[in-house]
């Protein structure tokens, strides 16, 4: 199939627009009413661990997936980057899953890793988005991420429909493992089926972001915040933005930030918090105050509680809707990636074709 861009100057940008709908299309196949769309195998019941396994913006959805996990479904959990985990060599639980997830599904490392688990580990799970793929052959339970063909080197769409999917594993763990009570069960269900609107509220967040991505475009040095489940979000910020804009960013958990990366802070470095109003906030709050204390340029990127309680002193601050906690990140990383995007378009670099990395790398 021919994929064009449709009327978007990038395929980035059209796969950035096009999330709501790819989503709520994953959402409507994985959700639908009442029930949980996933092969009945597919049972974590006494299991005593998960291991997940990827690279690049698909392990830092894995990092996303290992808070919800655990958090929903009491599920230790183990992450690894490919590359890494195949040559550690690491000993498993005969009673876990390796899950394994990539866009192309041909990722050389990630294959590699997936046949180090095979007769190791009860059952290898990929969560793909061509069904085709080695990665899909080669796994017991192959699940679609349905966000269709992703062209743009740098993973957009991809990277939320990754992340939906395994907000429905973790609610299925969840469920199947008693977890979860029917009544949070059901909630986070009808919180899952909001995102593809709070998705589209974020994308009219586009021209503003535009115009403070231009003065980001002049910075050298960029800092990524975040707590929690939005930890790996800032790294994947961090990594989309130095991706496409070739400006050096670096992703930090917010309580890490007195442990070293305070040190580059000035009036040059922007830092870009993404800090929804949960119930970590006041923690990232106080993290914000030590930047903005050394007269760092803190971008706040909150809900309107949030900005209310700690936009002041800020740089800017951008309002996104409010969501609920768990899913925060699935939100967030639309202003992310429209922040990379419209920093990369300030700077006139390729966008869709930066320059030294491949959509696929099926060598080592
Ligand atoms: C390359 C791409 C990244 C992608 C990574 C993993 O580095 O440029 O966007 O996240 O590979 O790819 P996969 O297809 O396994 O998700």
């Amino acid at each position: 199939t021919r994929v064009e861009k449709g009327g978007f100057k990038h395929f980035m940008a059209k796969e950035i627009a096009e999330q709501p709908v790819v989503l709520a299309d994953a959402l409507t196949h994985y959700l639908p009413e009442g029930t949980i769309n996933l092969p009945e195998t597919l049972d974590f019941r006494g299991l005593d661990r998960l291991t997940l396994v990827a690279c690049g913006t698909a392990f830092y959805a894995c990092s996303v997936a290992k808070y919800w996990f655990e958090s929903l479904a009491g599920l230790p959990c183990e992450i690894d980057v490919a590359s890494e985990f195949r040559y550690r060599e690491p000993p498993l639980p005969h009673n876990s899953f390796a899950i394994f997830v990539s866009q192309s599904g041909e990722t050389a490392d990630t294959l590699a890793a997936l046949r180090y688990c095979t007769d190791k580990v009860a059952k290898i799970v990929s969560v793909v988005n061509v069904a085709t793929s080695s990665i899909a052959r080669e796994s017991d339970v192959a699940l679609p991420i349905l966000a269709g063909i992703e062209v743009g080197v740098a993973s957009t769409k991809a990277f939320t429909c990754q992340l939906l999917t395994l907000a429905v594993m973790a609610l299925k763990a969840g469920r199947d493992r008693g977890h979860l009570s029917d009544e949070d069960f059901a909630a986070h269900v009808a919180a899952l089926k909001t995102l593809p609107g709070l998705m589209n509220a974020a994308l009219s967040g586009a021209p503003r972001i535009a115009k403070l991505a231009e003065q980001i475009a002049e910075a050298q040095d960029i800092l990524f915040l975040g707590r929690g489940v939005m930890y790996p979000l800032a790294l994947e910020g961090a990594l989309k933005l130095k991706e496409i804009s070739y400006i050096h960013a670096e992703g930090y958990a917010s309580g890490e930030l007195k442990h070293g990366p305070i040190a580059l802070i000035d009036r040059t470095v922007p830092v870009i918090v993404l800090a929804p109003h949960d119930r970590l906030f006041d923690k990232t709050v106080s993290n914000m105050q030590e930047v903005m204390a050394r007269h760092g340029k803190v971008l706040l990127i909150s809900d309107a509680r949030g900005i209310a309680a700690a936009g002041e002193g800020a740089w800017e601050s951008l309002t996104m809707p409010e969501v609920a906690e768990p899913f925060a990140p699935i939100l967030y990383a639309l202003p992310a990636q429209l922040l990379a995007y419209h920093t990369a378009i300030a700077k006139g670099t390729d966008v869709d074709q930066p320059r030294n990395l491949a959509k696929s790398v099926t060598v080592e």
